[in-house]
């Protein structure tokens, strides 16, 4: 059957997919296009929208794009940078400034079938450099913004022109912060593009087992099965697929794992059925020595990815088990924020985009039926597919595992341009009451769509969640060189804080097990294991001064998110802090503990 489709028009901005993925839910079909895809490309669709970037359209960048979509005669929306670029297409002017991040209100000028069944006022989302100056003779202003923080309007927040059928929003409104981003574009896809929503779940599964049976041909899949539920669902989907026989999985303990977690792991793969081709095979000296004196989140990532290729080819070898393909439970984050789409910046390396398996992927090589969805869309599939509830709302654990919560330092504190830092955030934070002190290491985070490797900052003191929230949204977005702030749990108030010597080390890593395990087992006996998407436990070499002794420290990270691509800080109930600074300060070499209160963006998810 032909569907009605939208093309959604990839600049490379992190959120491209999740357009496409929105405009999925609402029963149409959406597929991503590449900006310098031929205009027979984009003959097909009822519609376009033109995705954010990491590009400034103030500057010219990545100009180059199929200007002639612009004459086909349908209904096109851009959002950020698609409507930057929209606006300067139609004689409007786009300026390097009026930047926006984060919550805003969108104050709608008139009725108009964009913003049907909505408010006169709506939250939505900003991350932006540039903004519309200007719109051409044929637009018109639809809505400005006024940022939460009181900061002046904004104008040319959404503009259109109905004669055109050409329509912009300044917002990200497929992010869910967006709070009716959904209905906007629904309006745009529904109302405004006439599409008939014909697509849905089922389509997308019968198409992939065609995908599969085609690509795979008389070959079998090896697959590698960390027991997540990207892995799990893959699993399922490429048996159904191939039959079981065609179909072997491979778990490795790579050291990274949690507590007692493969051998969990082993347990529910038999359980799915899936036990009689499943091989095991504790590699932890393979991975340990790979990691051995890396510190920098990159290289790490790149040393573990690097290392499950060679052991794979070991074991496919041992076994015997020759022609196979590689199979993968990736999901689009991954492939996004390798820069796996042509334009997107490099955020972080995922284990299963570095470059073996890149190459692997040109050569056909690689299987991935997951590779178009979203974990919501994961779940979904896993449960239509009769998958067992714990197995697919066990919280999301990455490819690299604790490998990328285990901070490495040299000892040597990191300390460039810190004075200027350190000024800055005190004058930003002074409005607080809290005490900063920035940290002498770094963490990656994402800000307009582009890595950033930059410093932490520790708030101590007393402060409402509203105002500690606040206060991290505020010196990140003000001050350059901050991408996140933690809230000191420890004692007192630390004056310094330096760094102390710490790799990827066996017993480094028992540690942080250790600690992981006290954290989930708290979200568990408080029940709230369920509510919140993600609890990264990350080990910090960094010593805070003001305790009598030396030793690391613990972050927690709880996060809200719906999918990984944007999260919010979680507040945890007292009394399960209390009980956590209990019994982590009590861990030996631990003298330290914080709670991330950074959303993402500015911080990713993930220390590394
Ligand atoms: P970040 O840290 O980028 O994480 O905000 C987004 C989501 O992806 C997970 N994550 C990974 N998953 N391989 C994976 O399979 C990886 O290399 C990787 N790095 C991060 C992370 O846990 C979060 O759910």
């Amino acid at each position: 059957m032909q569907h009605d489709a939208i093309a959604v028009v990839d600049f490379g901005g992190q959120y491209a997919h999740l357009i496409a993925t929105k405009v999925r839910r609402l029963g149409v079909l959406a597929e991503i296009r590449q900006p310098e895809d031929p205009i027979e490309a984009f003959q097909r669709y009822c519609g376009i929208i033109l995705s954010g970037s990491p590009a400034l359209s103030s500057h010219g960048e990545d100009s180059d794009y199929t200007k002639a979509l612009y004459e086909l005669d349908v209904p096109i929306l851009g959002l950020c940078f698609g409507h930057q670029e929209i606006a300067k297409h139609y004689g409007g002017e786009v300026v390097h400034g009026g930047r926006e991040w984060g919550h805003a209100d969108l104050h709608i000028l008139r009725d108009h079938p964009l913003f049907k069944g909505l408010g006169p006022v709506e939250q939505v989302w900003m991350s932006h450099f540039d903004s519309v100056a200007a719109v051409g003779p044929e637009f018109e202003e639809l809505g400005y913004t006024t940022s939460k923080d009181g900061s002046p309007d904004h104008r040319f927040a959404a503009i259109g022109s109905d004669s055109l059928r050409r329509y912009g929003f300044q917002y990200h409104a497929e992010v869910d912060d967006t709070l009716h981003g959904d209905q906007m574009l629904g309006n745009f896809v529904l109302e405004i593009c006439r599409a008939e929503p014909t697509w849905s779940m089922e389509a997308f599964m019968a198409e992939e087992r065609e995908k599969l049976q085609a690509q795979v041909g008389v070959e079998s899949v090896f697959l590698l099965a960390s027991g997540g539920v990207d892995s799990t669902v893959a699993a399922v989907v490429l048996k159904e697929a191939l039959g079981p026989d065609r179909v072997h999985l491979l778990h490795i303990d790579n050291g990274l794992m949690r507590k007692d977690e493969s051998r969990k792991v082993v347990d529910m793969f038999q359980r799915l059925g899936l036990g009689e081709h499943l091989h095991f095979v504790d590699a932890s000296n393979d991975f340990l020595a790979a990691l051995e004196g890396l510190a920098e989140p990159e290289a790490k990532r790149k040393a573990i990815g690097n290392t499950f290729v060679e052991v794979f080819n070991r074991e496919a070898e041992a076994l015997g088990i020759q022609d196979h393909l590689l199979g993968q439970g990736t999901i689009y984050p991954d492939t996004v924020e390798t820069g796996g789409t042509k334009r997107a910046d490099v955020i972080k390396t995922h284990h299963n985009r570095v470059e073996v398996i890149e190459e692997m992927i040109a050569q056909g090589k690689v299987v991935e039926p997951l590779a178009e969805l979203y974990k919501v869309e994961v779940r979904e599939l896993g449960e239509s597919l009769g998958i067992a509830h714990e197995a697919l709302w066990r919280h999301p654990f990455p490819g690299p595992g604790l490998g990328v919560r285990c901070l490495c330092s040299d000892g040597v504190p990191d300390t460039d341009d810190f004075e200027r830092l350190t000024r800055e955030v005190a004058l930003v934070a002074d409005q607080f009451a809290l005490h900063p002190l920035v940290l002498p290491i770094r963490s990656v985070g994402v800000k307009a769509d582009l890595r950033a490797y930059e410093h932490p900052v520790l708030f101590s003191g007393e402060a409402d969640w509203p105002t500690l929230l606040k206060a991290a949204s505020t010196v990140t977005a003000n001050v350059l060189g901050i991408n996140r702030c933690i809230w000191n749990l420890g004692p007192g108030h630390p004056e310094s804080a330096h760094p102390v010597p710490g790799y990827m080390t066996r017993q480094r890593l028992d540690l942080l097990r250790e600690a992981d395990s006290l954290v989930m087992e708290g979200l568990r006996r408080h029940g709230i294991y369920d509510d919140i998407w993600q609890c990264p436990t990350v080990l910090v070499p960094l010593s805070l001064g003001g305790g009598d002794e030396e030793g690391e420290t613990i972050v927690l990270r709880p996060i809200y998110s719906a999918r990984a691509m944007t999260a919010t800080p979680v507040r945890l109930p007292d009394a399960l802090l209390d009980e956590l600074r209990t019994s982590i300060l009590a861990l030996p070499g631990v003298t330290g503990l914080a709670l991330d209160i950074t959303s993402k963006p500015p911080g990713t998810i993930e220390w590394e």
